[in-house]
């Protein structure tokens, strides 16, 4: 199976068993955007609980915050996202589609190329040639394209009762004011409650950071972690929940002392990249890859991208950047509030006296989780020639989901409806509830059919209730993966399957 062939057969299977739905799907869909149903949200939870596990609760040095989604806009002053965070935009003036120029296939200035009227897929051809710009349209190929303009990610709204327009509207009313002078008045009127979604989950991380270095009494080098909601209104959304206008990421600002930058750099992007790859049935799909010097963004004095190999090539999972003070900096000065750490233990190097004063500088390992979940969907898809319960050769089709990532860790299988095996079946899942442990209680259709279904939802293991479990209180075990099935004892199944999750 080529690996281009993966992406539309993973959007069938996640729709048709329940992991993401198209939003608003009754409606038509609104583009690019996508809601995770009953299972898409257990794999979202489980590679949230794991990142928060690891990053947070099993280290001393980082702690977690949850803040909210608006910021005061002085925030976003700082940071420089109003001022810059934006993405080159193109319109191709032949097919009509809007593009990034920054991402547009790139051509030799001058090569004369061909593409079709209107962009239509037969038609009449047009000649031209590349311009200066040395891009063409991805759609169509054209090079008839508009100038470049900077097209600001963030979503504006407002806040409060005050609505702008009508402000704008008491302001014009009776002048005669020029283009350039009612966009000013409006754009006058909207600042005065304007507020954004936050493009990042980073920026609290800063704002915050002398709330939770002193509550806590954290000591540098410490780390403030956060998960949430993210948004960010992309020119081009694209390749399924890769990159859309609404996601998830999960983030970690590491404040460490200036010098030490290089070694909790290197230190972080390898404890990231293991991470990465224990869920992972294909380690050698990531990679690290470093910033060339004229890719770093304009905070950072080093970067390094985690890598996947999606369906559609390598590109990037998380950002792991060494984004020196820039930050507390930025902050200090908008606010006017000092963004410093007061290190006891070492000797100011001017004085000799014990006690310094410093910025910290920061590793930032920055994480989506929404595309956390389409690369090991990606990693997990597999297709299998085998015979199934009735004899007959078939393709199963399975999701090697890492036992801790996958919805239900077991489903439990009476193979009849009646002598008493489905009271037996239901008192295992309430052993698996009480533990915590997602458990399935399934009894619908064959019990070959119920085995593909848990296949190819990424359940671990499968308990089947029969008649020996009536007569010797024992059930088989199947592994997804090998499907070979044991007997084990109805006693210890809890124990069992815990054990295989903890050793996975
Ligand atoms: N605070 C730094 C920061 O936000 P970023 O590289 O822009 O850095 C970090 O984003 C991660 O967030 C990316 O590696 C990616 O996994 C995820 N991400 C960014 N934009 C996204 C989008 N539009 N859709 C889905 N995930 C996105």
């Amino acid at each position: 199976m080529s690996s281009n062939d993966i992406l539309p057969k993973l959007v069938s299977l996640t729709k048709r068993r329940g992991f993401i739905f198209q939003s608003s799907e009754i409606y038509g869909g609104l583009k690019s955007a996508y809601d995770y149903g009953p299972l898409g949200v257990e794999l979202k939870r489980n590679i949230a609980a794991e990142w928060w596990k690891h990053m947070v609760h099993e280290r001393e040095d980082v702690v977690g915050i949850d803040a909210s989604i608006m910021m005061h806009p002085s925030v976003w002053k700082a940071s420089g996202h109003l001022a810059g965070f934006s993405d080159p935009l193109v319109d191709c003036l032949n097919c009509k589609e809007r593009f990034r120029a920054d991402k547009a296939p790139q051509m030799e200035p001058g090569t004369v190329i061909n593409w079709v009227r209107g962009g239509k897929s037969s038609g009449e051809k047009i000649g031209g040639t590349v311009g200066t710009c040395g891009y063409i349209c991805p759609h169509c190929g054209s090079s008839q394209l508009s100038d470049e303009r900077q097209f600001n990610l963030m979503f504006k709204t407002s806040i409060g009762p005050v609505d702008p327009l009508d402000q704008f509207l008491n302001e014009i009313h009776d002048k005669q004011l020029s283009r350039a002078q009612l966009r000013e008045k409006l754009e006058e009127a909207v600042k005065s409650s304007a507020i954004y979604l936050r493009p990042e989950t980073a920026q609290a991380m800063f704002v915050q950071f002398l709330n939770v270095q002193q509550t806590m009494s954290m000591k540098v080098p410490f780390g403030i972690a956060q998960q949430g909601k993210s948004f960010r209104n992309e020119v081009t959304t694209e390749k399924f929940i890769f990159r859309t206008c609404e996601f998830e990421q999960m983030e970690m600002e590491f404040f460490c002392e200036p010098g030490t930058q290089k070694e909790w750099l290197k230190y972080w992007t390898e404890t990231r990249m293991a991470w990465w790859q224990k869920y992972a049935n294909n380690k050698s799909a990531f990679r690290l890859r470093q910033h060339e010097e004229d890719e770093l963004a304009h905070y950072a004095d080093d970067c390094y991208d985690i890598d996947y190999q999606y369906p559609w090539g390598w590109d990037e999972l998380e950002g792991v950047a060494s984004r020196t003070d820039y930050d507390l900096t930025k902050h200090a000065e908008e606010s006017g509030v000092k963004l410093s750490y007061f290190d006891q233990q070492k000797n100011d190097p001017a004085t000799g006296k014990p006690g310094v004063r410093y910025i910290p500088y920061v590793i930032e390992p920055a994480a989506g989780l929404t595309r956390a979940c389409l690369a090991y969907l990606c990693d997990a898809y597999a297709e299998e020639e085998g015979v199934d319960a009735e004899g007959e050769t078939k393709t199963r089709v399975l999701l090697k989901l890492h036992p801790r990532l996958a919805p239900f860790k077991v489903a439990v299988l009476p193979l009849f409806k009646k002598e008493g095996m489905p009271e037996v079946g239901r008192k295992i899942v309430a052993d698996f509830f009480k533990a915590g442990i997602n458990a399935s209680y399934d009894d619908a259709q064959s019990i070959g059919k119920r085995y593909a279904r848990h296949d190819e939802v990424g359940t671990p293991y499968c308990l089947t209730v029969d008649h020996q479990t009536l007569q010797d209180n024992t059930v088989t075990i199947r592994d997804r993966d090998t499907t070979k099935q044991e007997r084990i004892s109805v006693d210890r199944a809890l124990e069992v399957v815990k054990e295989r999750i903890n050793n996975s």
